[in-house]
């Protein structure tokens, strides 16, 4: 079964904004070290482009988190189904999500991240769903605000699917 996709931002595009993104990080963190820490699996491509652009040292860890609930919304109860291989002790850490949508994924794994007393934290993320906020997380850096629709593409799925397409894309008739 496949299913009909329309082209919400395009690969050039965001061929494009990951260059700014990584220019602004850079500056950013000018004369430190970045330790970016990929939330799995959605994060991937993001992260992995993202940081060629950034021209400061970059060391890099995952996280797998998983929330239970149906396919496209998140119940807000967490878990961590992979935790990171080092330490953020002292580190500036910066989170890469691929998108953010109630919030309450990040709400939860913020709170747990910043007990580990990193220097700093800091979250990126793709893709930003402000309408559909519950959670007031503070985003750092936001490749793109998108309107309430359920889309797909870079590291994005549907039901596992569509995550290596290299463009964003919405995913007709669901909800
Ligand atoms: P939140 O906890 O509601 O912010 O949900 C965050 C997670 O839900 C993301 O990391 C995605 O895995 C998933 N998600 C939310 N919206 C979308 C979407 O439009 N497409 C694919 N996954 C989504
Ligand atoms: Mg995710």
């Amino acid at each position: 079964m496949s299913e009909k996709i329309s082209v919400l931002v395009s690969e050039e595009d965001v061929t494009k904004r990951l260059k700014e993104l990584g220019e602004q990080i850079s500056k950013d963190y000018e004369g430190k070290e970045i330790h970016m820490i990929c939330i799995l699996k959605g994060g991937v491509f993001f992260m992995v482009d993202l940081s060629k652009r950034i021209s400061v040292p970059v060391s890099l860890d995952f996280m797998s988190v998983s929330s239970y609930g149906n396919g496209t919304k998140s119940s807000g109860v967490v878990r961590i189904a992979k935790d990171l291989d080092e330490s953020i002790e002292g580190k500036d850490v910066l989170i890469v999500e691929d998108i953010i949508d109630s919030g309450r994924t990040l709400y939860y794994l913020m709170d747990i991240l910043k007990k580990r007393n990193p220097k700093s934290i800091r979250l990126c993320t793709l893709l930003d769903k402000p309408e559909r906020r519950e959670k007031d997380v503070k985003v750092d850096y936001v490749g793109f605000e998108i309107p309430d629709e359920f889309v797909v593409g870079y590291g994005l799925d549907y039901a596992q699917k569509y995550r290596n397409l290299p463009y964003i894309g919405v995913v007709e008739g669901v909800e």
